[in-house]
C-alpha cells in the first residue's frame, strides 16, 4: 500500500473519492483547477497531509497525466491525487448515460414521462459500463487505504462504490455524501427493480450516508423501506444485519475564502465595468450552469411577464443571466442552451429601447465575472425545478455590497436555511416567480440590507471544512 509523493511514501488514512477530481489537464499538459461545487467544497481537504484524492481522468489531457502518473499526480501539494485512466468507452457509458441521463434525471425529477426514460439493451450495456466504472475506484481505494482509513465516497457516479469496497476491505470506516436531492419511492422505482436496488444496496455498504437536505435523507430511507423491506431505525436504516447511519449535513460556503478571491483584480476590473452598464438601474441576476434543472427557461418567462404585466420596471431593470456550459457531451442539454438563448433573444427583440437591453446572457466560464456581478446585484434568481443545495443562493448574499434580495425555489436544499428571509416560489409558477421579482424589486434598500445580512449568517453557518468534519464524524 504505498504511493510515492516528493520521494515519502504515503499510507492515507483519509480518502475522498469523486468523479470530477480537484485537477484537469489541458491537451497541452497545462494544470487547471477541477471546476463545480462539489469541488469547492471538498477544498477544505487540501491542507490535510496524509489524504488521498482518487478521482476519474475526464478528457485527453487528464488521460495522458494520469498515464504518465498512475500513482500521484504532480501540481497537487499537499493532497495527493490519484486519477484513474478508465477506458474511455467505459467512461462516456458510466458518466453520460449513466451518471448524467439516468441518476441524475431520476434524483432531480427530470423525465417527460411519455418519452423518456427508455430502459432498453443499449441502457443495459451502459449500466455494466457503470459497475465497472465504479469498481475501478473500489478497487484503487482497496488498494491505497491505510488499515482502517476513513473513506468519503462523493455522490451519484459512484453509488456501487462503498458496497464494492467493503467486499475487499471490511476494515475500512466508509462513508457516501449525495450533493444530489434524492428522488421519492415513487419516482425513484421508475428505475428498473433490480437497478434501483443495486443502487441502494451501493449506498447500504457504507458505514454512514449524508444528504444535503432532511427532505432528501428521507426520501433515500423511504426508498430502503419500500425497494429492499429495510428497516428504520433511530438515526439510520437496517438491512441485512447492518445499520447504516443517514446523517443531514447541510454545506454553506467559506465567506473569507470568497471575499479574498473577489478582492483581486480580475473581479474588481469587472465590477466596474458592470457598474457603467447598469447605471442607476437594478440588476436582476442569475448564476448557473446550463443545467436542466436550473429552469432556466422559466426564469426568463417569469422576467418577460414581469415586463409585460408590470410596465413601470421597463427601462428600470437589466437582467444579466450568467449561464455556464455543461455537460456539452449531451443532446438534451446543448438542445436546452439553445432555448435558453431563444428565449432570452425573443425578450430583447420584444422589450429593447434604443437606450436599453432587457436581457444580457452570457454563455461563458468566467468565474471573476459571477463574483462581481454578486458584489452589485439588486435581486438574485434562483429557481431549479429541483436542487440538492444550490450554493449560488448562499454566494450571493455574502458578497453583495448593498444587500440582495433572494427569490428562491422551494425545491432547493438552500430553502431549508434561506427560507426564512428569501422569497420562496413554486419553480413551475412563472407568474408566481414574476410576482415574487416585483416584490423583490420593490423592497427598500434598508429593508434589503437588513434582510441580506440574515441570509449571509445562515450561508456561512456550515463553511466547507466544518462540512467536511461533520461527514469524518459520522465515521468515527
Ligand atoms: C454539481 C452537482 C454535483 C455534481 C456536479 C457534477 O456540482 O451539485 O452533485 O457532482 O455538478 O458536475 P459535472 O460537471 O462534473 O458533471
Amino acid at each position: 500500500v504505498t504511493g510515492r509523493r516528493y520521494g515519502q511514501p504515503v499510507t492515507p488514512s483519509l480518502l475522498l473519492a469523486s468523479n470530477r477530481g480537484p485537477l484537469s489537464f489541458s491537451e497541452d499538459g497545462v494544470v487547471r483547477r477541477g471546476g463545480g461545487g462539489l469541488v469547492s467544497a471538498l477544498g477544505g481537504i487540501a491542507g490535510t497531509e496524509d489524504a488521498l484524492w482518487v478521482c476519474a481522468a475526464l478528457a485527453d489531457g487528464d488521460r495522458r497525466a494520469a498515464r504518465e502518473h498512475p500513482h500521484r499526480l504532480p501540481g497537487s501539494p499537499p493532497t495527493a491525487v490519484r486519477m484513474l485512466d478508465v477506458d474511455p468507452v467505459v467512461f462516456d457509458r458510466a458518466y453520460n448515460q449513466i451518471a448524467n441521463s439516468t441518476l441524475w434525471f431520476v434524483s432531480h425529477l427530470l423525465y417527460a414521462t411519455p418519452t423518456a426514460p427508455v430502459y432498453d439493451a443499449r441502457f443495459r450495456r451502459a449500466w455494466a459500463a457503470y459497475r465497472a466504472y465504479d469498481d475501478a475506484f473500489a478497487a484503487a481505494l482497496a488498494q491505497e487505504a491505510a488499515p482502517g482509513a476513513q473513506v468519503l465516497v462523493q455522490d451519484y457516479h459512484l453509488s456501487l462504490v462503498p458496497r464494492q469496497l467493503r467486499e475487499r476491505r471490511p476494515d475500512l470506516r466508509i462513508g457516501h455524501f449525495s450533493h444530489t436531492p434524492w428522488a421519492p419511492p415513487e419516482y425513484f422505482c421508475l428505475l428498473p427493480e433490480d437497478v434501483g436496488r443495486e443502487v441502494l444496496l451501493g449506498l447500504l455498504g457504507a458505514d454512514a450516508v449524508g444528504f444535503l437536505s432532511p427532505r432528501w435523507a428521507e426520501a433515500f430511507a423511504e426508498c430502503c423501506v419500500q425497494m429492499l423491506g429495510a428497516e428504520r431505525v433511530e438515526g439510520g436504516v437496517r438491512h441485512d444485519g447492518r445499520t447504516t447511519r443517514v446523517d443531514v449535513h447541510p454545506l454553506g460556503v467559506d465567506a473569507e475564502e470568497l471575499r479574498e478571491r473577489s478582492a483581486q483584480d480580475d473581479v474588481q476590473t469587472r465590477k466596474a465595468a458592470l457598474r457603467e452598464v447598469i447605471g442607476d438601474r437594478q440588476l436582476l441576476l442569475r448564476v448557473d450552469r446550463t443545467e436542466l434543472s436550473k429552469n432556466i427557461v422559466r426564469g426568463l418567462l417569469a422576467y418577460r411577464e414581469l415586463l409585460l404585466r408590470r410596465p413601470q420596471w421597463r427601462e428600470q431593470v437589466v437582467h444579466l443571466a450568467l449561464a455556464y456550459p455543461s455537460r456539452h457531451d449531451l443532446p438534451s442539454y446543448r438542445e436546452y442552451t439553445g432555448a435558453v438563448q431563444r428565449v432570452a433573444r425573443q425578450i430583447n427583440d420584444e422589450f429593447a429601447t434604443p437606450g436599453w437591453q432587457p436581457v444580457s446572457l452570457e454563455v461563458r466560464d468566467d468565474y471573476a465575472r459571477s463574483l462581481a456581478s454578486y458584489a452589485v446585484a439588486d435581486v438574485l434568481l434562483v429557481n431549479p425545478l429541483r436542487d440538492g443545495m444550490n450554493l449560488v443562493a448562499k454566494e450571493g448574499p455574502v458578497l453583495s455590497e448593498y444587500g440582495v434580495g433572494l427569490v428562491l425555489s422551494r425545491e432547493a436544499g438552500a430553502a431549508d436555511e434561506l427560507g426564512a428571509d428569501a422569497l420562496l416560489v413554486n419553480p413551475f409558477d412563472v407568474s408566481q416567480t414574476a410576482d415574487a421579482l416585483h416584490e423583490a424589486l420593490s423592497v427598500p434598500a434598508k429593508e434589503r440590507a437588513e434582510t441580506c445580512a440574515r441570509l449571509a449568517r445562515a450561508a456561512t453557518a456550515m463553511p466547507p471544512t466544518a462540512w467536511l468534519e461533520a461527514q469524518r464524524a459520522a465515521l468515527s
